[in-house]
């Protein structure tokens, strides 16, 4: 392995939730974040202020800003997909999103059926939303979905994924500060899919300073994953037991399971600082609001 340590954002409550035809309130949603918030990630991905009439799971992101615990020292972040989106989380006050998370895509057809804009429009919705930002100090995830493949065009050549990371670095984001998180959307990849991207794409953004948020429809998350750290990259998102999809990527199954990532690290001796006892507990709260199992392994083994 190569890092020491790596950083994990728990992306379940926003990119899991956001795929779940149950009605889950707000104060499950709040229970189930602050149970993972206990667990020693880094980061939880909570909610998204995107349009209720997109994705209406996720229409009650001020109250659940609202109403979280705060005091753990996780960083909280939010989708927000244009100045609508920012104003709806800055109107919060104290109680607003610690990071911003803009996302684009490197295939124009997701991007028109995710946010109804082509791959361009949605880097000009960006500029305002990153200076304002800047402004107030907030830092930004600035997503690229599809690194690998559209579920509706296929396979993407990575000098695509250069060329929108190159735009979004034009536009200010800034890897000191900023995270690039590279969408692996629908769980395709196998590891020499990862060494391709990071082959093309190191010259503008290093291994070191980028995120991989990986789907697990085909269960290769875990080993791409694996060779991405051997790569040098040090920050994933995952989704607690192994929740997950895109309302808008057909067929996705859910993000690499947290549980999954931190076992793995563990054992090899790589840091992560979650704690697996106090993820079952978020993983078991889930799986009975969600009225089934969920697929994340360790969990199975070890926390169902
Ligand atoms: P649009 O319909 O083109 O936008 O959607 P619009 O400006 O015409 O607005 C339509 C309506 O939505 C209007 O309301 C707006 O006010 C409202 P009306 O006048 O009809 O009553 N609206 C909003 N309401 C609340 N918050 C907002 C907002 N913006 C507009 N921010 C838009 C464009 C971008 C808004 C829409 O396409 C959208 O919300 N898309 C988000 C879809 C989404 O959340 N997808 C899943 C997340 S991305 C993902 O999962 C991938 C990722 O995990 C990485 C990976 O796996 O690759 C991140
Ligand atoms: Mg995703």
């Amino acid at each position: 392995m190569n890092a020491s340590a790596i950083r994990i954002t728990e992306v379940g409550p926003r990119d899991g939730l956001q795929n779940e035809a149950a009605a889950i309130s707000v104060d499950d949603k709040v229970a189930f974040i602050n149970l993972l918030s206990a667990s020693g990630v880094a980061e939880v991905e909570a909610s998204s202020f995107v349009s209720g009439k997109w994705v209406p799971q996720l229409g009650d992101a001020e109250e659940v800003f609202q109403r979280i615990d705060r005091s753990s020292g996780v960083v909280f972040s939010a989708l927000v997909p244009n100045e609508k989106g920012l104003e709806r989380a800055l109107s919060l006050g104290h109680k607003r999103p610690d990071k911003i998370a803009v996302f684009t895509a490197a295939s124009e057809t997701f991007s028109r059926k995710n946010t109804n804009a082509s791959i361009g429009e949605t880097l000009q919705r960006f500029k305002p939303v990153i200076a304002q930002c800047k402004a107030e100090a907030l830092p930004i995830r600035a997503y690229v979905s599809c690194v690998v493949a559209c579920p509706y065009d296929g396979p993407i050549d990575p000098a695509r994924v250069r060329d929108v990371i190159a735009r979004l670095l034009d536009l200010g984001i800034d890897v000191t500060r900023d995270d690039i998180d590279l969408g692996e959307t629908i769980g395709v990849a196998v590891p020499t899919d990862i060494e391709r991207l990071y082959d093309a794409i190191g010259d503008v953004l290093p291994p070191q300073r980028s995120t991989l948020h990986l789907h697990d429809t085909r269960g290769t998350a875990l080993a791409c994953a694996y060779r991405a750290i051997q790569l040098g990259v040090a920050s994933f998102d995952a989704s607690c037991a192994g929740l997950g999809g895109c309302p808008y990527a057909p067929g996705a199954a859910g993000n690499l399971a947290t549980e999954d990532l931190v076992y793995l690290c563990e054992q090899m001796g790589t840091t992560t600082g979650v704690k697996l006892d106090a993820l079952f507990n978020a993983g078991r709260h889930v799986s009975r609001l969600l009225g089934r199992t969920l697929p994340g392994r360790v969990f199975c083994a070890d926390g169902g």
